[in-house]
This record gives C-alpha cells, sequence and structure tokens, in this order.
C-alpha cells in the first residue's frame, strides 16, 4: 500500500474504543448475571475473536456497530465448546481466557493463529499449574494450542517476574474459581482495567502498589460499560500532530488511566506540545480531550516502571525519537520481543530502511535523532498492526511516498486508521 505524505494536519478525530477494556467488557458480561450493554466497543479483529470464543461457550451476544449486549449466564454458566476456541492473534484472549477455562468443570482447547503459537504462555502455564490447574500446552513447547481440564484450585500469592496485565488478569479470573484469596504481585504496576471493571461488575477486588487480590465466588451483575477512545490508537495521532510542521489536531475522548498514560509523560519529557483537556470519568477510567500542536522535539530516556504505562506505545515513541534532536535511549523493555512481533527487531529494521540511526539492544533499542537524514522508505508491518501504524505515520513527514507491506494488519486494533489519519491532512 501507498502510504500518504502531509505538509500539515488540522482538525478533530475521534479515536475507538480501548481495546483491553472491550475485551475484558465482553468476557466480564458473559460471566454475570444478566445483560451487560457496552457502548463505544472496538470492533477491532482481536475483541471480535472474544466474541466469537464466548458465543462458543453458550453466551449470546449481539454485536450492532459499536455498541453490544452480552447476555450473561453467570460464573458458572459457559457452556463446553464444541470446537477448539480460537483466540486469533490476541494475546489478552488467550491468556485472559486461559485464566476463566481454567476455573471450568468442562473440558476445552484454545489456540490461535501462527503468531499466537509462538507467543510464551509458560508466563500463565506456570501460575495456573501452581493454583492445581489442569492445562497443558499441547505440544509442550510452553505455547498454544492449550487445553484444559477440570480441576479444583487453591489461592495463591503469585510474584510475577514481569509487569503484565495479562498475567496479571489470567490468575485473578482463575481466583473467582479458587478456594481462597489469590493475589499477584508484579515488578511494576500494570494496566489495572482487570481490578476496575471486575470490581464495578461485583468482585471484591483490592490493590495495593503492585498487588492485587481478589476473593472467590462473587456475584456478578451485568452493568452498562462506556469504553474510553483508546490512548493506544491515540498515539499515532498525538505523534502524527507533533512531527508534522505545522500541525495543531484535537483527539477525542481519550482514556488516559495513570497506568496508560505513559505516552504523554514521554513525549512531555521530549519538549512535546500537548493540553489535557475536558477532564471527566467515565465508568471508571479517566477520559480527557487532547490538544496536541507540533514543534521540535528533543531525545528523552524512557525506562523503568515507565515501561508498562507505555509498552504498547514504544514503536510510535522511537519514530518520534528519530524525528527528535539527539539520543533517545529504551531501556528496561525486553518485553517488545514477546508481542505480534518481535518489536525491537521490527522497530530498527523499518527505522534503518527510512535512514535513522537506531542500534537494538537486550532490553531496547537507542536512536540517535537526526530528521535531516531521513528519508522515504518502503516499509514492512511484519503482520503487526502496532508496526504498521507507526510508520504510517512517520510517512506522513518523508516527503516523498512511502509504501507499506502487510497494511492491513491495522484490522487488528484500528480498522479506520487510515481513514481517519488521512481525514486530518490539509490538502492546499
Ligand atoms: C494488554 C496488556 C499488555 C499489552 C496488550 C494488552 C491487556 O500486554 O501489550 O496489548 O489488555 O491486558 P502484557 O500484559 O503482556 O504486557
Amino acid at each position: 500500500m501507498e502510504l500518504k505524505t502531509a505538509k500539515r494536519l488540522r482538525g478533530s478525530v475521534t479515536v475507538p474504543g480501548d481495546k483491553s477494556i472491550s475485551h475484558r467488557a465482553i468476557m466480564f458480561g458473559a460471566l454475570s448475571k444478566g445483560k451487560t450493554e457496552v457502548s463505544h466497543f472496538l470492533q477491532g479483529a482481536d475483541c471480535l475473536s472474544t466474541i466469537d470464543c464466548f458465543r462458543n461457550m453458550g453466551i449470546a451476544i449481539d454485536l450492532q456497530k459499536d455498541r453490544v449486549v452480552i447476555h450473561g449466564k453467570g460464573l458458572h454458566g459457559l457452556l463446553p465448546p464444541e470446537k477448539c476456541l480460537n483466540a486469533g492473534n490476541s494475546g489478552t484472549t488467550t491468556r485472559l481466557l486461559s485464566g476463566i477455562l481454567s476455573g471450568q468443570s468442562f473440558s476445552s482447547a484454545l489456540t490461535g493463529d501462527a503468531s499466537i503459537q509462538k507467543r510464551p504462555m509458560k508466563r500463565i502455564l506456570e501460575p495456573l499449574s501452581a493454583m492445581g490447574a489442569n492445562v497443558q500446552s499441547q505440544y509442550n513447547n510452553g505455547c498454544a494450542p492449550l487445553s484444559f481440564h477440570p480441576a479444583s484450585l487453591c489461592g495463591i500469592s503469585y510474584r510475577s517476574p514481569v509487569a503484565s496485565a495479562q498475567v496479571k488478569s489470567c490468575v485473578l479470573l482463575a481466583g473467582l474459581y479458587a478456594d481462597g484469596v489469590t493475589s499477584v504481585t508484579e515488578p511494576a504496576r500494570s494496566r489495572d482495567h482487570t481490578e476496575r471493571m471486575l470490581a464495578a461488575f461485583g468482585a471484591d477486588v483490592t490493590s495495593e502498589g503492585a498487588t492485587a487480590s481478589i476473593r472467590p465466588n462473587p456475584t456478578l451483575e451485568g452493568l452498562k460499560v462506556e469504553v474510553p477512545g483508546d490512548i493506544s490508537s491515540a498515539a499515532y495521532f498525538i505523534a502524527a500532530g507533533l512531527i508534522v510542521r505545522d500541525s495543531e489536531i484535537l483527539i477525542q475522548n481519550v482514556g488516559i488511566n495513570p497506568t496508560r498514560d505513559g505516552i504523554l509523560t514521554a513525549a512531555l519529557s521530549m519538549g512535546a506540545n500537548i493540553r489535557k483537556i475536558n477532564k471527566r470519568t467515565i465508568s471508571g477510567e479517566d477520559v480527557c480531550d487532547l490538544l496536541v500542536a507540533s514543534g521540535p522535539l528533543h531525545g528523552t530516556e524512557i525506562g523503568g516502571s515507565l515501561i508498562p504505562a507505555l509498552i504498547d506505545e514504544i514503536p510510535m515513541l522511537a519514530v518520534m525519537a528519530a524525528f527528535a534532536e539527539g539520543k533517545t535511549v529504551i531501556k528496561d523493555a525486553a518485553e517488545l520481543k514477546v508481542k505480534e512481533s518481535n518489536r525491537i527487531d521490527t522497530v530498527v529494521e523499518n527505522l534503518r530502511r527510512m535512514g535513522a540511526d537506531a542500534i537494538p539492544t537486550d532490553d531496547g533499542m537507542i536512536i540517535n535523532g537526526n530528521p535531516d537524514a531521513l528519508h522515504k522508505a518502503d516499509f514492512d508491518s511484519f503482520a503487526d498492526h502496532r508496526i504498521a501504524m507507526s510508520f504510517a505515520v512517520a510517512a506522513l513527514s518523508l516527503r516523498k511516498t512511502c509504501t507499506m507491506r502487510g497494511a492491513e494488519c491495522v484490522n487488528i486494533s484500528y480498522p479506520a486508521f487510515y481513514q481517519d489519519l488521512a481525514s486530518l491532512i490539509v490538502h492546499e
């Protein structure tokens, strides 16, 4: 696909619903009694995979545009699936659903696409086994396909070696079916949407620092959930507004949960001009509109406990670093290697294609920003939606037309991405 260039950007954009929150609304709605109505639901391929899995376990789910109604059947209301459940490309579906399947009184199997079958599941198999779950990696390689058989679960205090909301949520969801309190302590606090939303549905969940705990067997009741706009999707417009000269844009209805807003902290440390306006709370999540104006950026250092709050935005931040003056160091981010692609390799490869000085490291990368050295490039998405969107933003400012191989993978989290980006381009 040919990517657009832009002299300047103007106007406003409303990003689709948050992916993490959309998944959880389906899952927790299915495990609740009665109706759960979700508005501004993200109709991306990943969330549709979650819907498909629950429909295959007897849950009626009506989907009209970005509104979903889930007819929940309670914590013990799922039915045995007739076939292997398919999580598609979605790590969130695979890992969170594994926690739920471990607690069921029926056997099941769960797999996904080629990428999912390579992503590490040992990180959930270990704590689930410690809880007494009867779960196996079918090829014994620590990856999906996974199989689950009925077992009695006991609560554990799990110290996770990685800051991962998928691991934390998997263990907490299994904890709904355990015989005592389950707690998870992380090296740094990951996104807390599970804790917030499960509590709203009626679960007894508490958080203290980087530890989250849950008591078993609550009665969950259906809810109305309004999904805030996804800050991970907003990140592409934040970056575009900052990088493309003479730009000024408004990004509406963006979730700014403090466990997710690291992109704003990092961008501000690069000298970005971003203003939060209209702050409000919807469905227990902080939301605002973001006013972004272009201007010179400088290098920064990103690491430590900030990483979980911007892990999905690192490809976009790396592109911003290439357009900034000076050195940017991204460290403590080895998790990048186990995302939809190895994002250290795929980001560095694409940065080099556009003439940037980028050096991969064991836990991140170093980028020596020099905007004058950048030039047009033929990019590859490596079938990773966040890589495709990050480099489509880079292409706006690379003057001559760039191309993207595998551009359509944006379907995973943002089907209308290219149209929304194009809508901001000023044609003179
Ligand atoms: C997610 C958690 C993160 C993130 C992913 C969505 C979630 O993964 O990268 O896109 O919804 O819980 P990890 O928990 O593995 O860091």
